[in-house]
């Protein structure tokens, strides 16, 4: 399982839950209103993630933010809605290429947001991304 030192993490005013996922997942909460890093990162208005926090073949899940980042190819990010277009619950958790939601079990691409296992029928919402050298915005 890999970790990530909250002290990485940086948000604004409210407190982000982060769930990295690759072969297994995490959950680490973080709040600081510093920005006290130079390291890689995605940045979703006032969040900050180590880019490093964004697994190749998986993603994160900003709870508060309700956003997925994913990298389902070295160097390739997707930025998508975490709210599941079933019923409307937050996903819980990427892992072997699909963001998963807990509630019905509907599963979505890591690739592009599309349904992979029902009941849910429509791809999850996808969010513009732009890019730095070293930090990805979710517009
Ligand atoms: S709300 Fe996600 S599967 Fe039903």
């Amino acid at each position: 399982m890999s970790t990530i030192d909250p002290s990485d993490i940086k948000v604004g005013r409210r407190t982000v839950l982060l769930t990295a996922c690759a072969t297994t997942c995490l959950a680490v909460a973080g709040c600081s209103t510093q920005n006290n890093s130079n390291a890689p990162g995605v940045t979703l208005g006032s969040a900050e993630v180590p880019i490093s926090a964004v697994p190749v073949g998986g993603g994160v899940i900003l709870a508060d933010e309700q956003v997925v980042i994913t990298q389902p190819q070295e160097g390739v990010f997707q930025a998508f809605s975490a709210v599941c277009t079933h019923q409307g619950c937050v996903v819980s958790e990427v892992s072997d290429g699909t963001i998963n939601c807990p509630c019905h079990g509907s599963r979505y691409s890591i690739v592009d947001g599309s349904v992979v296992q029902r009941p849910a029928q429509k791809p999850l919402h996808s969010y513009a991304l732009s890019r730095t050298a070293d930090t990805i915005i979710v517009n």
